[in-house]
């Protein structure tokens, strides 16, 4: 993939169209869909990607599908899908890796597999496994979920030794077969669970035969926060789960990384659970094209972040709140303006923001690499003709 194309600067006119010119890349391949100067341009503060468009995936896909005969998968086994895992499997320092449909059932079968006949997990009260996921594991599983540090994003060490006692001392007495930890969590704001926190309750855990998961559904955005790679997270856990479709755009799906052993054979799994799809190499095509990328871009893209907010800054109606242990989440606020005229008017200037919240008329707002696809004093340009307007 040509990346210039898709995180394209110059897109922007302060007062006028999102679309201005045809980004040079797009000028030079000269026909087709991806010369549209619609296409590849918006910058959204939205998606925790590029929030393409029907017509901006297909282009991706046609643009993979014609650089080579791409492998095609049979019922998620194989071809580029299997370029796809073992692509993940060495980003990630595990030794095997495996496609899933939805982050959901890679979560689910994690759990399942490592608890065996040790039911008892704990997971955060915020995680995505306990809150959204209607009690599957319960209900499809037979877990018990035992839901932790409520309204928090860290798990401390004392409250997972407290519940590990607590079941061992019964009068049934229970041992705790999994413990799992989401990072960042999105319920928190995406806030990220402390490290050194991490470290000592995966060395606990492994201490006591628990075995480890990770929801790391954005776990590539936490190095750039933290300073720690997504290795050493990875190295904390037994299972990791990397979501497709937030960073790395395709338009669902997830890998779910362990041991060799772990992953062997789990493809049955996946199937019982009707998570084998016939043909997944339009997913895995579009999301092999970020991984590589993905984590300069998402620097890049808060370096920019940064660049706009400082010049904003003068502008007094602009009001910025950063998340205590935040990581693609700020808040931003407008004084003296409808909010929800004023992202009207930002739209019309290709910059898309989320809703602004009823109560507070925040906007929760997302970075991502879109965020590159102008310069920082465009889009800065962009918002502040848009409170005047
Ligand atoms: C932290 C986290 N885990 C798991 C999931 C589930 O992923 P999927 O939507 O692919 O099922 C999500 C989805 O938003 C999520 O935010």
């Amino acid at each position: 993939m040509d990346r210039r194309r898709f995180l394209a600067t110059g897109g922007l006119v302060a007062g006028g169209l999102a679309v201005a010119s045809p980004a040079p890349a797009a000028q030079a391949t000269g026909g087709g869909l991806a010369a549209d100067p619609a296409l590849f341009r918006e910058v959204n503060f939205v998606h925790d990607g590029l929030g393409l468009s029907p017509r901006e995936y297909a282009t991706l896909l046609d643009e993979a599908a014609s650089k080579r005969d791409l492998p095609a998968d049979n019922y998620s086994n194989g071809g580029v899908v299997e370029e796809l895992e073992t692509a993940f499997a060495k980003k990630l320092g595990k030794q095997a890796a495996m496609f899933v449909p939805t982050g959901t059932l890679a979560n689910h079968i994690a759990l399942r597999k490592l608890a065996g006949e040790n039911r008892r997990v704990l997971v955060q009260a915020e995680s995505h496994f306990y809150a959204d996921s209607g009690d599957a594991g319960d209900v499809l599983s037979g877990l018990n979920l035992i839901p932790l540090a409520q309204g928090q994003s860290t798990l401390a060490l004392d409250e997972v030794k407290r519940w590990v006692g607590l079941s061992a001392s019964g009068r049934v007495p229970m041992r705790v077969g999994v413990l799992s930890i989401e990072s960042p969590v999105r319920r928190c704001d995406h806030a990220m669970v402390d490290f050194d926190e991490l470290q000592r309750v995966s060395r606990y855990a492994r201490e006591q035969g628990i075995r480890l998961h990770l929801d790391g559904a954005r776990l590539f955005n936490l190095p750039y926060h933290s300073g720690r790679g997504v290795q050493e997270y990875a190295a904390l856990f037994d299972t990791v789960f990397v979501s497709l479709w937030k960073h790395f755009n395709a338009a669902s799906g997830a890998i779910l990384a362990g041991d060799s052993s772990f992953i062997e054979g789990l493809y049955h799994m996946r199937r019982m659970f009707g998570g084998s799809l016939p043909q997944a190499w339009p997913v895995a095509a579009v999301a092999t094209q970020f991984v590589e990328s993905y984590e300069a871009d998402y620097a890049r893209a808060w370096e920019a972040t940064d660049r706009v907010l400082a010049l904003l800054k003068p502008e007094r109606r602009f009001k910025v709140r950063r998340v205590p242990m935040g990581t693609s989440r700020f808040f931003l606020s407008v004084t003296g303006v409808d909010a929800t005229a004023f992202r009207t008017r930002t739209r019309q200037r290709g910059v898309w923001l989320p809703r602004p919240d009823p109560d507070t008329g925040e906007f929760a707002m997302q970075v991502n690499p879109s965020v590159l696809r102008a310069a920082p004093d465009t889009i800065a340009q962009a918002l502040m003709a848009a409170v005047k307007a």
